[in-house]
């Protein structure tokens, strides 16, 4: 898949999203990231990017002109249609969901926003979708991009070593992970649940599940309140 990012810092997206498996998969070719700078679309002697609101108050807004130039040359360095992602704290919030959704599109083109943010023309025209990673400002979208190239980065297929963990991972059913353990010569196997060193593997998928249930329960019940939960799940949360 191919992820455009239109930043004012394009050196930023391309160090965030070269390190780990996300790094690994950009190697691999499953993922080919490519920043863009809309300072390198502008026209004027400044290279300016932005300008005062209409109707004054603080702050500045992002010209369209340069975003819209910087906006064509992404999308026709590559004939697949993009589906154009707006960065921003208006935008719904992003779930594991979405991220499958979106990793399964064969393109995508995220937008961060600066300063006050983008002219509400060019959202209208240009953008599909907005969205937020949490309900908190942030000085622009760069890091909002980040995280997203990596959530949907990782889940390329050949990106994870072990594809089973990404299907384990907190929220793919709705619940959050289990705890984990490991070899420790240091600490032994002290604390350790008995039922992961018994492999009674069986025993050990119901401890798992249920301490996903429990662990669901206590600190994200909200999460627990939206999740289809099967009967055995019942069972094992009442024991
Ligand atoms: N830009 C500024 N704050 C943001 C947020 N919370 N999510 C996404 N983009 C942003």
């Amino acid at each position: 898949m191919r992820i455009d990012v239109l930043s004012l810092f394009p050196d930023f997206i391309d160090q965030a999203t070269s390190v780990g498996v996300v790094g690994r998969a950009r190697e691999r070719g499953l993922l080919q990231v490519q920043a863009w700078n809309p300072r390198d679309y502008a026209t004027d002697n400044y290279r300016r990017v932005d300008d005062r609101p209409f109707g004054g108050g603080p702050g500045m807004v992002m010209l369209p002109e340069p975003l819209g130039a910087c906006l064509a040359a992404a999308r026709a360095a590559d004939p697949a249609p993009a589906r154009v992602i707006l960065l921003s704290p208006q935008g719904p919030r992003l779930t594991q969901a979405k991220v499958r959704e979106l990793a399964a599109q064969p393109r995508l083109i995220l937008l961060c926003g600066r300063y006050e943010g983008l002219d509400e023309r060019f959202i209208e025209r240009e953008v599909d979708e907005e969205l937020s990673i949490g309900d908190y400002v942030l000085s622009g979208g760069e890091l909002a991009a980040a995280v997203l190239v990596d959530a949907v980065g990782r889940l390329q297929e050949g990106a994870l070593n072990d594809a089973a963990s990404a299907e384990q991972d907190s929220f793919e059913d709705g619940l959050l992970d289990c705890p984990h353990y490991t070899r420790s010569e240091a600490w032994g196997t002290e604390g350790v649940p008995a039922v992961l060193l018994s492999g009674d593997h069986a025993a050990i998928a119901r401890w798992r599940r249920r301490q996903s249930l429990g662990r669901t329960w206590l600190r994200r019940p909200d999460l627990l309140a939206r999740t289809r939960l099967s009967p055995a799940d019942r069972t094992l949360l009442a024991e």
